[in-house]
């Protein structure tokens, strides 16, 4: 390390899929583009002694904690990185910010509005940086949409469609864990579709309103190790009409039951002059129509969204070799520790908290078979922590 580089403590919460994910990002950032700082992931923390310790071995912890809060305490850690189920992320959050801990955390931000209030409320009580893990902002390709939007090339934008097919619980033989209880896991509406309403308001601004439709297929499944139905309380699929407040309109749908869909997510941007499309299948290309072109172009071009001037292919391979899910990590904490310390974090929990917003009024709007107005969700509650966070939002927006 060259003298006056400082040094960044992590502390990575949770070792299964996520926690790979970001332990991956924090060693490969630094190889991809210069930072200010070097991340040390310090400890990594998890409830099983074993298998908490073969992973830190294995993704590069210094050392291992099975208590998460003596992770949050930690003197050497200043960023807790948060990758549990959702039920668990505001009581982390809020240990964490207490500790003066900059944070980021996984998505959804947590497995209910109110909840997602407590961590929003934590972190701008006690003022520390905090970031959501809305990776797939962080794709060139959607990234390349996001500025293509903003630079108007599309003209006022009409519609947006963002669909996202799972198999994830197709098989009614995979037995009941976190994933299937609400209260820990999320519904689907907020597990795949935050990723969704994320892309919505960042490409096209604030929904007014939804309505939506719901359906859990397989509703009790066997406890682990064959033991006695538990039911499920999460959707198998949803979808939704959404009104935005530009007067643009939406159509979104989220499924765990798509048989041979893996993680099949599409986005697409209609404006008054232009469309864009995403097909994460092919996640380093973006197909673009433009009314401009001539009569006998007519149709739509694959844009390479892999060219040195476009966002997020900085440091990556040469143009042609593309980069995969992995990168989106990497583009995230590298874009996180390029802020360190002082730089603004953006996605924010603000952020993480108007999606949320959007996730629980899908879900109201589903279970009472009417359109739900945001407000109702974002300023109808009466407690301080609730009110506290709703300002918050505006006062981003
Ligand atoms: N951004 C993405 O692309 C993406 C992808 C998958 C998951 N996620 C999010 O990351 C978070 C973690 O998901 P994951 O797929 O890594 O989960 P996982 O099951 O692979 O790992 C969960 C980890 O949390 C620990 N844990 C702590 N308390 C727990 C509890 N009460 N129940 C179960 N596990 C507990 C487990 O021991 C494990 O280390 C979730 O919020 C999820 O929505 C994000």
């Amino acid at each position: 390390m060259s003298a006056g580089v400082r040094e960044v403590g992590i502390g990575i919460v949770g070792y299964g899929t996520m926690g790979r994910a970001h332990a991956y990002a924090y060693a490969a950032a630094p190889r991809i583009r210069p930072l200010p700082c070097v991340p040390r992931v310090r400890v990594m923390s998890g409830r099983n002694q074993a298998a908490v310790e073969r992973a830190a071995l294995d993704l590069g912890a210094e050392r291992f904690t099975t208590e998460w809060r003596e992770l949050v305490e930690a003197p050497d850690v200043d960023i807790v990185d948060i990758c549990t189920p959702p039920g668990t992320h505001a009581e982390i959050i809020e240990a964490a910010a207490e500790c003066g801990k900059a944070i980021l955390c996984e998505k959804p931000l947590a497995a209910g509005f109110e909840d997602a209030c407590r961590a929003a409320e934590a972190v701008r009580r006690a003022r520390v940086k905090n970031a959501i893990g809305f990776n797939y902002r962080r794709l060139p390709a959607l990234s390349l949409m996001k500025q293509m939007v903003d630079s108007g090339r599309l003209g006022e934008v009409r519609l947006w469609r963002g669909s996202w097919l799972s198999d994830e619980f197709a098989d009614p033989e995979i037995p009941f864990d976190w994933r299937f209880e609400k209260s820990m896991g999320a519904s689907t509406i907020a597990d795949l579709g935050a990723h969704l309403l994320d892309l919505a308001g960042w490409l096209v601004g604030e929904i007014d309103a939804v309505s939506a439709q719901s359906r859990t297929f397989t509703k009790a499944r066997s406890g682990a190790g064959g033991g006695r139905p538990l039911d499920v309380d999460v959707d198998d699929a949803s979808s939704a009409l959404l009104r935005f407040g530009s007067g643009a309109l939406g159509v979104f749908e989220v499924a765990k039951t798509c048989v041979r869909r893996p993680c099949d997510f599409t986005v697409e941007v209609n404006g008054e002059r232009g469309t864009l499309r995403f097909d994460y299948a092919r996640l380093n290309e973006l197909w673009y129509g433009d009314a401009g072109d001539e009569a006998e172009l007519y149709g739509m071009r694959r844009l390479r969204a892999e060219h040195p001037l476009h966002p997020e292919t900085q440091g990556w391979w040469t143009i042609g070799q593309g980069v995969g899910y992995g990168a989106s990590f990497v583009n995230q904490a590298a874009d996180l520790l390029e802020q360190w310390p002082d730089g603004t974090w953006s996605p924010d929990f603000a952020t993480g908290l108007e999606v949320q917003a959007g996730c629980e009024a899908i879900e109201r709007a589903a279970a009472e078979r009417r359109w739900v107005a945001l407000d109702e969700i974002r300023g109808g509650a009466s407690s301080q922590i609730r009110g506290g966070a709703s300002s918050q939002i505006r006062d981003a927006g």
